[in-house]
């Protein structure tokens, strides 16, 4: 007999059939209540055992953990909280899980405890909605593209570009590090190295995507990409996912566009599609918030806040219109920002970023045209700017909670201006020789962007650490599992 999925057999419109369900046990009560869950949804499945006519010896195996099977008839339950059980003919264990030595209680678990235990979490209640979550977003990304026409391109991992800079970078080599090769003049001759060259782990697909854009016109890539910045926040991973979408002809007003359909797309296909999970994830959020002091709190539940973000508008605000509020803001004026904001030039820091969200416009906010020396060289540089005020189509997407969610930008489709940019930079031209070829064959205006994955995925679910977010986390000092 094949077994059936719990979800399956909770939306089962026929009884009294005979069913077998796999699982593993959540909890087991009175020696009679087995709490199933098979993973395939929040919810378990009751199975009521006939415990006088069960040998003790198989009682005593059902703990939570282990992995068992049941065949049985699934009739309407007379319990309260679940419309299906199964009373249980046959019950087979799988897999023993000591309850004295089974890290997952049925208890709560604090999130750094669970985190040590991230090969294990996921069979928590939390853990497996969030990552299902994951999974069906993940799937709106391509199906939102997909349906649009744009193609999917796998930009390499192992780069040789490091012009980005957007952050530093993991060294790729095979090199015996503890007898590396030297040149003349007494550096690592990389020459001697697998690929011939300095290698690097990517930062970001864009500078490949570019090229693919000026030939397929709409493509987005979505895969891993790593930074060894040394930031230990709760927005920081060394090993995250990016989107990126890059189309020609777009311009910064079409990027902003792009970028606010496509979020509202996916999130509205997960609250289509993960309605169980993000109920869980609401309570859960709820749950936690209790113990902090009122102001910390979020103002909204966690679908409601979803609802919100696919209603409204995101606000456009220019870096200069920011600068002139975060200036004359309570928090500056009190000397509560860490950095105050004095002049028009200041980098953003993630605390001005959420001022401007949560406090001042209390909605997504795209802010566009930031100064020219705070951000990378291939932005598009504005005309008509004030010579010492220079600005370039840049725009971040900044969300409640969460800080910067999208960076992106009009590219310089100029190739005299790109060039100029790079040596005033010190960018090596000749290795970016095929980025400049884009510029040199057939240029034209284009636009693109780079959403973080576990941001988004930590917004939707309302999480509040990245690393809960992500299967395994890679954080400064930590690469378990
Ligand atoms: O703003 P970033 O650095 O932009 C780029 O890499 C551009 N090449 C994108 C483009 O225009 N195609 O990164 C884009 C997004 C950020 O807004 C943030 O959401 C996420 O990537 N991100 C991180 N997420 C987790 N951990 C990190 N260390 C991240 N760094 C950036
Ligand atoms: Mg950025």
């Amino acid at each position: 007999m094949r077994h059936t999925k719990v979800k399956d057999l909770l939306n089962s419109t026929t009884t009294l059939q005979e069913v077998n369900a796999k699982g593993w046990v959540r909890t087991f009560r009175n020696n009679q209540f087995i709490a199933l869950n098979d993973g395939s949804t929040i919810n378990n499945i009751q199975c009521v055992v006939d415990f006088e006519n069960t040998p003790e010896e198989t009682l005593k195996r059902i703990t939570t953990g282990a992995a068992v099977s049941v065949i049985g008839t699934l009739v309407e339950s007379k319990g309260a909280g679940q419309k299906y059980e199964i009373q249980v003919n046959k019950l087979e264990i799988l897999g023993d899980s000591d309850a004295e030595k089974f890290p997952m209680q049925p208890k709560k678990h604090s999130l750094e405890f669970l985190r040590e235990n991230a090969h294990l979490r996921v069979r928590t209640n939390a853990f497996g909605a969030i990552m299902r979550v994951r999974s069906v977003l993940s799937y709106a990304v391509h199906s939102y593209f997909q349906q649009k026409g744009f193609v999917y391109v796998n930009t390499p991992i192992i780069t040789g570009a490091d012009a980005e800079g957007a952050g530093e970078m993991f060294q790729v080599t095979s090199l015996p590090l503890d007898n590396l090769p030297k040149n003349e003049e007494g550096n690592i001759d990389f020459k001697e190295d697998f690929f011939g060259k300095h290698t690097n782990l990517t930062v970001s697909g864009q500078l490949e995507g570019e090229t693919f854009a000026m030939a397929l016109g709409q493509i987005y890539t979505f895969g891993p990409t790593f930074r060894a910045e040394n930031s230990n926040t709760s927005r920081h991973l060394a090993e995250f996912w990016m989107i990126e979408p890059e189309v020609a002809f777009n311009d910064l007003d079409d990027n902003m566009d792009l970028a606010e359909d496509f979020i509202q797309y996916v999130i509205k296909y997960a609250l289509d599609n993960c309605g169980d999970d993000l109920k869980f994830l609401e309570g859960r959020l709820l749950e936690e918030e209790k113990s902090k002091p009122q102001a910390d709190r979020s103002e909204m539940p966690l679908l409601e806040k979803l609802n919100f973000v696919l209603e409204n508008n995101f606000k456009r605000v220019s870096y200069t219109e920011a600068i002139d509020i975060l200036r004359d803001s309570t928090p500056n004026k009190k000397k509560k920002f860490s950095y105050l904001i004095n002049e028009w030039g200041a980098d953003l820091q993630s605390e001005h970023e959420r001022y401007l969200v949560e406090k001042h416009f209390k909605c997504p906010v795209i802010l566009y045209d930031y100064p020219a020396n705070i951000k990378a060289f291939y932005m598009r540089l504005n005309d008509n700017t004030e010579p010492g005020r220079e600005t370039v189509r840049a725009m971040d997407i900044l969300f409640p909670g969460i800080g910067e969610i999208v960076g992106g930008s009009e590219r310089e489709e100029r190739y005299d201006v790109l060039v100029q940019k790079m040596e005033a930079l010190g960018i090596d031209k000749e290795e970016l020789y095929w980025y400049l070829d884009t510029r040199r064959f057939g240029s034209a205006t284009h636009a693109g962007f780079g959403l973080g994955f576990e941001r988004l995925v930590l917004f939707v679910t309302g999480m509040t650490n990245i690393r809960d977010v992500i299967p395994f986390p890679r954080t400064p000092g930590s690469a378990e599992f």
